[in-house]
């Protein structure tokens, strides 16, 4: 059987840069450390007023269309994931699909087209989906193009401001991919939680501690039920481990635990039993707390230990670079965080091909998702075609006061005139708004 996967991939940016530590620290009274050392984050990538989920979805399928040689008929499917929707009931897909017939030849007026919702890991459903379409044979020899695409603001003065983004990434589903290939596995840890939800507003309602735990444990789940189809995971089977990333200190903890569940019962523990000793067992404990005590001092000696370190900066450090420079882009996150793990294999001039990835998606709401994905021959190119540095170093740096007026140039409850900081080139941009209240685009050359 052909494997199905990731065939190519592009990343959008949007084009407004907010320092953290320079600026909104300062201008929020918070010590700079609490960005660059606390939460892992350099700055958070905003809209310009002319950006939204639709041009930076655009935009970033209108390059991998271009680069991959692929024109309209190829596609049989778009799914677009988001949580920034701006209508109930037309999917951002068809604005997308619009905006791209207006570039190319031809149409998609053949492709099954729809939006998946589910918090941040609706993209690698609509991977999903698009695996399961291409698996049951029911795409006639073409492709599926999923992209996520995110606003992710908070509320002004909300805890989350610090973890803002916004930005895009689109990706080609098909048959023998060039990128990755997919496992038939996967692993979910699901349930009704109330951490982190956007009842009929635009900025989410957040209980930003409890989201810490809540992914936490699903995480977990999504772990535990993988091994049950995948077989146990050893720590060192895999060459990154890419995670959804609202912050990469989430991922740090994050990491932390998926170490010591995968390390347990195993030669590495043994190894370590003699500077730390053993994983505590709950079986030894008379009670949960004293043994959730245990739990903790053993996983903090467990973080300084050299095998942890090492292991920590060659599977998960590589795969943050990008986030900390653009913050959390939602339903993008995981996959922002895939690229830049094999970019940075690239750059280090890494013999990848056939080496393992343990990606692991999640959601608030909540569902986290883990499968394994394999490195394919032809990654190198598509990931030296990313033009994502350059889009980065472009820009344009936001002063405090420009950042409080973007921030309320999107908000939908204010009414401000903001100007454009930057002049769109070659790209899709937000051009007014239709007699129906629909948005309306147009390609600036
Ligand atoms: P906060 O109250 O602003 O920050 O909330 P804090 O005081 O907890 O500090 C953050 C970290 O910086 C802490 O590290 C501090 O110790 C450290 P920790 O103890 O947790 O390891 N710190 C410092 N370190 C060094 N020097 C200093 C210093 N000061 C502080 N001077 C919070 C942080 C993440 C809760 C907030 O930003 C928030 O609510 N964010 C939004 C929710 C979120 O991102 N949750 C993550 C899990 S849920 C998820 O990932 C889903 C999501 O993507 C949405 C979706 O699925 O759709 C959000």
């Amino acid at each position: 059987m052909t494997g199905v996967g990731i065939d190519g991939i592009e990343i959008h940016t949007g084009k407004l840069r907010l320092d953290l530590p320079e600026t909104f620290a300062p201008a929020m009274g918070d010590s700079p450390e609490k960005y660059t050392k606390g939460l892992g984050l350099h700055a958070s990538s905003f809209p310009d007023t002319y950006e939204d989920i639709v041009t930076m979805g655009a935009n970033a399928a209108h390059r991998l269309m271009r680069r991959k040689g692929l024109e309209p008929d190829d596609i049989g499917r778009i799914d677009v994931a988001t949580e920034s929707a701006f209508d109930h009931s037309k999917p951002v897909s068809t604005y997308i699909a619009g905006c791209l017939e207006d570039v190319f030849e031809g149409d998609f007026h053949h492709a099954n087209k729809g939006e998946r919702k589910f918090a941040c890991v609706a993209g690698t459903q609509s991977i999903d989906d698009a695996y399961n379409w291409i698996r049951a044979d029911r795409h006639r020899g073409r492709a599926a193009l999923v992209i996520t695409t995110d606003t992710a603001l908070y509320a002004r003065d909300d805890p989350g401001e610090a973890t803002q983004g916004a930005g895009a990434v689109a990706m080609v589903i098909d048959e023998d991919p060039d990128l990755v290939e997919l496992s038939t596995e996967q692993g979910y840890g699901s349930a009704d939680e109330t951490d982190f939800l956007k009842p009929q507003q635009q900025f989410p309602s957040v209980d930003g501690k409890r989201s810490v735990n809540v992914y936490l444990a699903r995480m977990r789940e999504a772990l535990v039920d993988y091994q049950r189809v995948g077989g146990t995971i050893h720590a060192e089977d895999f060459r990154l481990g890419p995670f959804h990333t609202p912050f990469p200190g989430m991922v740090r903890k994050a990491a932390l635990l998926a170490y010591r569940h995968i390390t347990r019962d195993t030669d590495i523990e043994d190894e370590l039993a003699a500077e730390i000793g053993r994983q505590p067992r709950s079986e030894a404990f008379d009670d949960d707390e004293t043994y959730r005590e245990a739990l903790s001092e053993y996983t903090d000696a467990l973080k300084e230990t050299e095998r942890y370190r090492s292991w920590y900066d060659r599977t998960i450090d590589p795969t943050l670079d990008i986030s900390r420079r653009v913050g959390n882009w939602y339903t993008c996150s995981v996959h922002v965080a895939r690229v830049s793990g094999l970019k940075s294999l690239a750059e280090d001039g890494e013999d990848a091909a056939g080496k393992r990835l343990l990606v692991g998606s999640y959601g608030s709401g909540a569902q986290a998702e883990i499968h394994v994905e394999t490195i394919q021959e032809n990654w190198r190119e598509e990931i030296d075609a990313l033009n994502i540095d350059e889009q980065l170093a472009d820009r344009y740096e936001l002063t405090f006061a420009e950042y409080e007026d973007v921030h309320d140039a999107h908000n939908h409850d204010e009414d401000a005139a903001v100007e454009e900081f930057t002049t769109p080139d070659s790209e899709f941009a937000f051009d007014g708004w239709g007699r129906m209240g629909e948005r309306k685009y147009r390609f600036v050359e």
